[in-house]
């Protein structure tokens, strides 16, 4: 508990000195880190200084936007910078059916949008970049090729332009790149951000897009939100989701046959995932209770009508991984 007051002090003195009344940018991923950032800049800094932009790219979980604007306003946030770039993202990712092609398109949108919304926004030229780059993506950094390349968080944008240029300003900074993510998390719960954003699962930057396999289109995109936000909030209910490192569904391209009344109706699968892990670089497969997984999944076909059956991933890392693409 005292080292714990004493690294955030020191935390809160380094912010200070070394911003210098200059005003700061973090780009928000609605995630423990960049949040956790989010806090300390705005308990450290007057929140006029402080400029939180967060990307709407359409392909974030249902609620996503509005539960991120709540959190950031209740740690005092001024001015939140809620960028709606969903056709931006949605538009070039249609017909794409590569999970690497989609990597790419979502890579290159999401650099292209900050660059343009940085200066469309005034946010001042000489304003420091806040990242919120943990102890262990310092070490993780340059590791892997491919997918795995592409786990390093999308957030931090090492290559961006706008990475780039701040770094050769001098005008990065990086609170919590002393920490470990449990330390961030008991930072958090310190400095009053909610249990709910503190524990969450991790997200990829790509977000619903890798769980799309095959083509993406906004219907698909509505129906996967629907499903996984009951699956999410049953876990939740059921006291399940604090026992597992991740969870989600996947929106399977494949449609099946049920019955609806005397017709036969052809619906989609839906995937359901839940794994235990350390760090995401190996997982087991979360040994869901069977009366629990009955129940979730009947609330699911009940409740969204497109999906016709679920099934449940019973494949560990290795050999398969986390995600399906
Ligand atoms: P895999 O599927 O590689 O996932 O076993 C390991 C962890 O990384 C996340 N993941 C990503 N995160 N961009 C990200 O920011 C990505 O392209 C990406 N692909 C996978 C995945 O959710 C899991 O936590």
């Amino acid at each position: 508990e005292w080292s714990l007051d004493r690294i955030l002090d020191d935390i809160t003195e380094d912010i200070r000195r070394t911003t210098d009344g200059k005003p700061v940018l973090l780009l928000i991923s609605g995630g423990v880190d960049s949040t956790v950032v989010a806090g300390l800049l705005l308990r450290a800094l007057d929140p006029e200084l402080v400029h939180l932009m967060y990307i709407d790219t359409g392909l974030m979980r249902l609620n996503e936007t509005d539960e991120v604007v709540r959190t950031l306003e209740s740690l005092g946030a001024t001015h939140i910078h809620v960028v709606d770039a969903r056709d931006r993202f949605l538009n070039p990712l249609e017909g794409v059916s590569d999970p690497e092609e989609k990597r790419r398109i979502i890579g290159d949108a999401f650099i292209e949008i900050q660059q343009h919304e940085v200066t469309a926004r005034g946010i001042p030229e000489h304003a420091f970049l806040a990242q919120g780059t943990l102890y262990t993506d310092l070490i993780e950094s340059g590791k892997g090729v491919g997918k795995h390349a592409a786990v390093i968080k999308s957030h931090h944008n090492v290559g961006s332009p706008l990475v780039i240029e701040k770094r050769e300003a001098g005008l990065v900074i990086e609170p919590l790149a002393s920490l470990y993510k449990d330390e961030v998390r008991a930072i958090g719960t310190k400095i009053g951000i909610s249990d709910a954003v503190v524990h969450r699962h991790p997200f990829p930057g790509p977000g619903l897009a890798i769980r799309i396999p095959g083509q993406i289109t906004r219907e698909k995109i509505a129906i996967l939100q629907q499903a996984d936000d009951i699956y999410i909030r049953e876990l939740k209910a059921r006291g399940l989701y604090d026992e597992i490192w991740q969870a989600f569904a996947v929106l399977l391209p494949v449609r099946s046959v049920g019955v609806a009344g005397d017709a036969r109706e052809y619906g989609y699968v839906l995937a359901l995932r839940a794994i235990i892990s350390r760090d995401g670089m190996t997982a087991d497969v979360y040994p869901m209770p069977w009366d629990h997984l009955l129940e979730i999944s009947a609330r699911i076909t009940n409740q969204v009508r497109q999906v016709g059956r679920v099934v449940y991933d019973v494949s560990s890392k290795p050999p398969a991984t986390i995600e399906w693409e």
